[in-house]
């Protein structure tokens, strides 16, 4: 049993903004809470192995669109970075935001989480409070992490507190940030869960106890689920409107009206990002030990996976209208980050289409004000200028992330023959929508 006494002393740290915290991993779920943290008075010490993400938070550069430079000019050196996890054994409270991605046979890769826990497991000191954020499947907290936190010799609930907390963030969203998003608070044992409730407070204006971190982590997989199943849905009236020969936005607008029980989702180039793509198939996969077939993840991946294939099948259709072919046709692709106004390029759709372009021998050209090169293959590209001139220099103008930069352009009007995926471009005669 943990003292009354050790467990206010804890919540008193925290409130005083006197605990010392740590956050492992500042990518795009951990350095926005690292500067958060920071913000609001705590001192926070940022770990990651990348040494070049270290250097740019040590310098106050951002990387990231929801961590600007000034941000880090109202923290008044509060905000450290380091490579090295000996700072934990300072701490009072160490939060994991590691990746999870997941392998190309679709099992999950837990690899970064375990590597983490062991890290923090070394430096492990009475009293702390671990705090696992990444996306996973159930069951990680207490099956994967526990163990190896236990493996110091300590007990969980009397000598060290674990729970899990996952993000939720949508990265360049600007109505939802992490203070306003209700965050799913969960621990090993009911002190785990009070203690890492209390860390978050400052922050985070309601949180939403859960009874167990598979919950939590369930929860987290679940509202990702549903968003890939929807779009797989919007993706798929796409697929069945282009057959009946009527507008999939038309009917997405009627439906819409409707002022209950409908929750408008929109068809597109297939899905993106490191989450809605992924996370569905830890659900998945884990259920798969338990004899059970997730058949409508399958299914949603099935249709979404296919976005891609329909829209250069679009394209070539529309060229093939104008007498030409995709061999040797110059092709505009605008916006590869996977949505709007973010530089993101993880698994997003444009790169599909733009490496299934160029294996048909297109003469291809991006455009993205947010993504100033890539590599695709082992070929680096760089982004074209938007304006009329990259307009005017192609056969087909393909509209892929509807950055705003692209919406209500006066150069339109000089494209020759434009794909539009996301219903952004006015309509005209030489616009193919999907
Ligand atoms: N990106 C999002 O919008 C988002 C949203 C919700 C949840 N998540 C989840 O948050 C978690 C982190 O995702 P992300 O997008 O921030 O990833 P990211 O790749 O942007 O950042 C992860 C960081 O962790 C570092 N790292 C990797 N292994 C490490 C280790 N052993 N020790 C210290 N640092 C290490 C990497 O160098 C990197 O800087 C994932 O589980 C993801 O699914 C992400």
């Amino acid at each position: 049993m943990v003292s009354s006494a050790a467990a206010g002393a804890f919540d008193e740290r925290v409130a005083a903004r006197q605990a010392k915290l740590g956050i492992v991993g500042l990518g795009y779920a951990g350095l926005p809470l690292a500067m958060l943290f920071a913000e609001v008075g705590f001192d926070v010490t940022g770990i990651d192995l990348d040494e070049s993400r270290v250097r740019a938070v040590s310098e106050g550069r951002s990387y990231l669109v929801d961590v600007s430079a000034e941000r880090y000019d109202g923290v008044d050196g509060r905000l450290r970075a380091t490579t090295d996890y000996g700072r934990v054994a300072e701490l009072d409270a160490v939060t994991i935001c590691v990746p999870t991605p997941l392998s190309k046979t679709r099992t999950p890769d837990i690899s970064y989480v375990v590597a983490a826990a062991e890290a923090v497991a070394r430096h492990l000191r009475d009293g702390q409070l671990v705090v696992l954020q990444s996306t996973t499947y159930p069951g990680t907290t207490e099956d994967i992490v526990l163990p190896i936190l236990e493996r110091s010799g300590r007990e969980v609930g009397v000598d060290f507190f674990l729970g899990y907390a996952p993000e939720r963030v949508d990265p360049g969203n600007k109505d939802w940030s992490i203070r306003n998003t209700p965050k799913l608070v969960a621990g090993v044992t009911d002190e785990c869960r009070r203690r890492t409730e209390a860390l978050y407070r400052p922050i985070v204006e309601t949180i939403v106890p859960v009874s167990s971190p598979a919950v939590a982590e369930t929860a987290k997989l679940h509202e990702n689920t549903f968003r890939a199943v929807n779009i797989a849905l919007a993706n798929e009236l796409a697929l069945m409107c282009d057959r009946l020969g009527i507008s999939v936005w038309e009917v997405i607008e009627a439906a819409k009206t409707k002022p209950f029980a409908f929750l408008a989702h929109y068809p597109g180039p297939g899905l993106g990002g490191d989450c809605i793509p992924v996370v569905p198939h830890f659900l998945a996969w884990r259920l798969r030990e338990y004899g059970y077939s997730a058949q409508l993840i399958d299914a949603a991946h099935e249709v979404n996976a296919h976005m891609p294939v329909y829209v250069v099948q679009k394209i070539a259709d529309a060229l093939n209208d104008s007498g030409k072919p995709i061999k040797g046709s110059r092709l505009l692709l605008l916006g590869v980050a996977y949505k709007a106004d973010v530089h993101d390029t993880r698994e997003s759709p444009s790169l599909e289409v733009m490496r299934r372009l160029l294996e048909r021998s297109g003469e291809v050209r991006y455009c993205d004000p947010w993504v100033p090169d890539l590599e695709l293959g082992d070929v680096r590209h760089e982004s074209v200028p938007w304006g009329r001139d990259a307009v005017t220099w192609a056969d087909c103008v393909v509209l892929l992330t509807p950055h705003r930069a692209f919406v209500d352009s006066a150069v339109w009007e000089a494209a020759k023959l434009v794909v539009d995926t996301r219903n952004v471009v006015p309509p005209g005669p030489n616009v193919h929508s999907i």
